[in-house]
């Protein structure tokens, strides 16, 4: 068994995380899921490839793999696969046949990002799209692509209006957006904010408010990746 604890002592000493926190998020997390081998690996790997440390903190990738086990989704879109580790614990959750379809336009964090797949042993369930999530979201808009089940977005937070509206057309009712990172240390309160993130963030909140085909919620979290946030959107209509 490998340790993925320098990973998210990164994350800590990147989001100048509270120790005490910290210590309550690793508590949870070393009480209720069962160490993996494969997720740690592919925490280890990125972090040994210089890739940032800002996968979704253990807790939160087993919140998706069980948002995916709930709704019996088999059609997962992933924007943002950095290094797959979010990718693989939705993975791990859909059934035999199933499909996670996630988009990075990184070319280098993607290689990473395939070889953790490969090394999950989930190279079959996942397809990995090397693009501009945008570009990718309108091609498949354009190509009729099913429904799916679950989108999580997790790219840019300055398009993440553009990815909603996107993700809404690639829905149906019962379908669920999940959104990362909509809390971002509470800058997202900052009336001066100029930063494209903290106002596409704020442009969200206003779009999924007012948008009659979804009831929405969004959790503070705090832990090693400081205070942030999770969106979660249940498509209606
Ligand atoms: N979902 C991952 C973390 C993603 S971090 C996990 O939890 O493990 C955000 C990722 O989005 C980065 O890898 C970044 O390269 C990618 N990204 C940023 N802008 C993008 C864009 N326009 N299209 C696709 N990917 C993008
Ligand atoms: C960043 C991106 C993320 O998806 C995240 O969870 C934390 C930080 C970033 O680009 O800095
Ligand atoms: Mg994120």
């Amino acid at each position: 068994m490998t340790d993925a604890s320098p990973t998210l002592a990164g994350a800590a000493a990147m989001f100048g995380a509270d120790e005490r926190w910290v210590a309550v998020e690793r508590y949870i997390t070393d009480s209720l899921l069962a160490p993996d081998a494969s997720l740690e690996e592919a925490l280890r790997a990125s972090d040994a490839a210089g890739l940032p440390p800002i996968s979704v903190s253990p807790n939160q990738g087993k919140l998706l793999h069980l948002l995916v086990r709930m709704l019996g989704g088999r059609r997962v879109l992933e924007l943002g696969t950095l290094g797959a580790y979010s990718t693989i614990w939705i993975a791990r959750a859909v059934p035999s046949g199933g499909r996670v379809i996630t988009v990075e336009a990184d070319a280098r964090y993607a290689e990473v990002a395939q070889e953790n797949i490969a090394r999950a042993q989930l190279g079959d369930v996942v397809e990995l799209r090397v693009a501009d999530a945008l570009e990718a979201l309108t091609d498949m808009q354009a190509n009729g692509e099913d429904p799916f089940d679950l989108v999580f977005i997790d790219a840019d937070k300055q398009r993440i209006p553009a990815y909603f509206e996107s993700a809404l057309a690639l829905s149906r009712p019962g379908s669920l957006i999940v959104v990362d990172n909509v809390v971002r240390g509470g800058r997202i309160l900052d009336p001066d904010s100029e930063d494209p993130g903290v106002l596409g963030i704020r442009r969200f909140y206003e779009l999924a408010g007012r948008e009659s085909r979804v009831s929405a919620t969004a959790i503070p979290t705090v832990g090693c990746k400081g205070y942030d946030g999770f969106a979660v959107l249940l498509v209606t209509a």
